[in-house]
């Protein structure tokens, strides 16, 4: 059929429609209204738990007009195959079965695109999220008093169950940084329990990356500052099944941390200090590498002193240009930013010896040590570098 045709179907369609009754268009009347709460489930081999959470909310809903989108990717144990019964059961459950794609943050970014609710809630389907702070968290998002909300385990009345305190550690880690870098005072930034305003979701979900497992971090951290109110609640270990949080996704936070505070540029200062960090942990090694291949004598003293100098260097000369010091001044500076390096090496060797590894085996801790120590001791010698180092000249405004 050409193209015009097809367009005066439509027409007529729209009159034949209007003259039924000449209503407002804006309503729909052969859909229920929209519901006030939509609860996205993400799943991936959850069979075993998704009918328990299911009856769950069931009880916990009952006062709220909801409904549940479940978004599962092709799981194996067939999930999918459960939640599609659920929805034939039930006019407030919907599912959604992915079968060319994998990832939880996608997989969350799906069932909102799909869902209708004012507020659009987020938690895992494995029961460790309890379902009994959802009210709480939905709530103040009904109200119109937050465009987030979160369940914590780190404010008051939450907690973490059996985590391990390297985990745990990472999780704080994770969240100092994202206060840093993303000036969010956010105690749990990694939580997948949480639930926005459609407005809040409308307003940044073409900026959202939905790679790994931080859609939450993107809610908050895109766009305009929202308003945030957090719960607490008591993580649960989980019972049937297993996680699929491995490794990489620390990583994977890390890089995306670092591309939302790039992307704001709250101070391109920092990025490039870091940057200049990290150029300077490459000297280190490899000269440290050279010099233990040589045999030198106090080859880690030497390597952190070369590394040390080069990085006061490019910081004087790059990254703090505009308070440069100059003359004896420069040599001067060196003092300080000594001092403040030896500390940050400190801070590492904190963090090291929270997940019980010594000092002397420092540099041969897991990568995560190494980076949660590293991002924290850059940070806070960011801050010390810029106190008292390189101190803002009065003229100089930024
Ligand atoms: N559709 C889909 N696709 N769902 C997934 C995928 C995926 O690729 N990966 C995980 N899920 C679902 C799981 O079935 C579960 O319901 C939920 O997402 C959380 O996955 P877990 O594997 O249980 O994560 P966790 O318990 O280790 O991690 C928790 O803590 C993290 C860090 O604090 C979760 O709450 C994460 O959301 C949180 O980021
Ligand atoms: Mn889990």
């Amino acid at each position: 059929m050409p193209s015009g045709q097809v367009n005066s179907k439509v027409e007529e369609f729209a009159d034949s429609s209007k003259a039924a009754g000449s209503r407002p268009a804006r309503y729909d009347r052969r859909r229920p209204s929209d519901p006030a709460v939509s609860v996205i489930l993400p799943t991936y081999n959850e069979a075993e738990n998704l009918p328990i959470l299911l009856d769950r909310l069931a009880t916990i809903l009952i006062d709220i007009d909801y409904e549940i989108v479940i978004v599962d990717d092709n799981s194996p144990d067939r999930t999918w195959e459960i939640a599609a019964r659920y929805e034939d059961s039930s006019p407030r459950i919907r599912s959604l079965r992915r079968l060319g794609e994998r990832g939880l943050s996608s997989a969350v970014m799906a069932g909102m695109e799909v869902a209708r609710g004012r507020v659009l809630a987020v938690m895992d389907t494995d029961l460790q999220h309890d379902e009994e702070a959802l009210i709480a968290i939905v709530n103040p998002i009904l109200d119109g008093d937050a465009d987030v909300a979160l369940g914590s385990r780190e404010a008051e009345g939450g907690s973490y169950g059996e985590w391990s305190k390297s985990r745990r550690l990472v999780s704080w880690g994770g969240a100092q940084m994202a206060k840093r870098m993303l000036g969010l005072a956010v105690s749990d930034p990694m939580s997948g329990f949480f639930a926005i305003s459609r407005e809040r979701y409308l307003a940044v979900a073409d900026q959202v990356n939905p790679r790994g497992f931080k859609i939450l971090l993107e809610f908050l951290a895109r766009g305009e500052k929202p308003r945030v109110t957090e719960v607490g609640y008591g993580f649960r270990d989980r019972v049937n099944g297993a996680t699929k949080l491995t490794g990489g996704v620390i990583g994977n936070y890390l890089v995306a941390l670092i591309d939302l505070f790039a992307g704001r540029l709250v101070s391109a200062t920092f990025t490039a200090y870091a940057l200049v960090g990290l150029m300077g942990a490459v000297i280190r090694f490899s000269s440290l590498l050279v010099m233990t291949a040589f045999g030198v004598q106090a080859a880690t003293l030497i390597a952190f002193e070369i590394s040390v100098i080069a990085n006061y260097s490019f910081n004087n000369a790059f990254t703090f240009a505009q308070d440069r010091r100059r003359g004896w001044k420069a040599v001067a500076g060196l003092l300080p930013f000594h001092m403040i390096a030896l500390h940050g090496l400190m801070v590492q060797a904190g963090i090291a010896a929270f997940a019980g590894i010594e000092t002397a085996d420092l540099w041969t801790a897991p990568v995560w040590v190494q980076v949660v120590g590293i991002g924290v001791a850059t940070t806070g010698n960011f801050h010390l570098n810029r106190a008292i180092t390189w101190r803002r000249s009065a003229s100089v405004s930024s």
